[in-house]
């Protein structure tokens, strides 16, 4: 999962800092949501230290916690992740979203270095992992190609590093057709995706809709994940369906529920507050930070990443 583009920002602080911050991110007392907000501190600090305060969490049991870690380390974009998430891709023992993740945020870094482990694990018997693996080699050769002007994204509104560039495709029917074409390649269908949602339109979020209902699991994780940068309240139907259905993977549920929290509507709030009893733990903590970042949305908090501003005024 995935978070926000207002929750980027480079930040200073001092070595001691950095600690105080990673101690509560790998205190397991410690509220969950807060716990989330130091972890997005410590990506908007960067730096070795901020690292190793991550790399250390993830032997923590909630899976939710640990694949944010893996998003975070991508998208700070520091080679220095690299080693930690290589054994996160390769330990078996993590959970699929977790090993997901890792995949997802080496092909964030954009080294190619990690092009034959990418290789190794398209073949992974986990389909999210090895879809995974499969995006970011494309997205590496993509970096690597002249189409890429090197890193940059044609991204004039979201600053996530994404799986995918855009497609240099403005029209809404033609992206609607890639985006949806199961035999099409994931990495050609996300390109749509991310269009569609740079377009920003109305008609662009209804189609967006549509892709909750496609294969694959790990397709339709990332249009919610879209979905909820987009925070229209347009997708809260659709959104609201896939959460509320149980018999979908609780990745996608999961990434519903973090989406209407970006949303934060009345109507998300209901949802999300009914889903806190959930059977499923991740989709159970994802509405706790989804609610937080409820709360965050509808208030006039100045940043959610806000634990190096807490601890000065502490
Ligand atoms: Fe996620
Ligand atoms: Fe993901």
């Amino acid at each position: 999962m995935n978070f926000m583009d207002q929750f980027n920002g480079k930040m200073q602080a001092s070595e001691n800092n950095i600690l105080a911050i990673g101690e509560l991110l790998n205190d397991s007392t410690k509220p969950l949501k807060e716990r989330f907000r130091a972890l997005f501190t410590l990506k908007n600090i960067g730096g070795a230290t901020a690292i190793d305060q991550i790399r250390a969490c993830f032997k923590d049991p909630s899976a939710l916690l640990k694949h944010e870690l893996a998003y975070c380390l991508g998208q700070m974009q520091d080679p220095a992740a690299i080693s930690t998430l290589t054994s996160v891709l390769e330990d078996l023992s993590q959970e699929p979203m977790v090993r997901h993740e890792a995949g997802e945020a080496l092909g964030a870094i954009g080294d190619s270095r990690v092009i034959p482990l990418l290789e190794k694990y398209c073949k992974d018997p986990v389909p999210e992992v090895a879809e995974t693996c499969e995006l970011a080699l494309n997205r590496l050769r993509w970096l690597n190609s002249n189409d890429s002007d090197g890193d940059i994204q044609h991204n004039p509104i979201y600053t996530t590093i994404d799986p995918a560039p855009p497609a240099k495709i403005e029209d809404a029917n033609v992206l609607r057709d890639i985006f949806l074409d199961e035999s099409k390649s994931l990495f050609d269908r996300y390109k749509a995706m991310f269009s569609l949602r740079n377009l920003g339109t109305k008609q662009s979020i209804f189609i967006l809709t549509e892709g909750l209902k496609a294969g694959s699991a790990l397709f339709r994780h990332e249009v919610a994940f879209v979905l909820g940068q987009c925070k229209s309240e347009l997708s809260v139907p659709a959104l609201r369906a896939s959460l509320e259905n149980t018999e979908e993977n609780e990745m996608v549920r999961h990434e519903c529920a973090e989406a209407l929290g970006c949303i934060g509507n009345a109507e998300s709030y209901d949802i999300l507050y009914e889903y806190l009893k959930d059977s499923q733990r991740v989709v159970r903590e994802s509405c706790v930070i989804a609610l937080d970042i409820c709360d965050y949305e509808n208030s006039e908090q100045f940043q959610y990443a806000d634990t190096l501003a807490k601890l000065s005024t502490a």
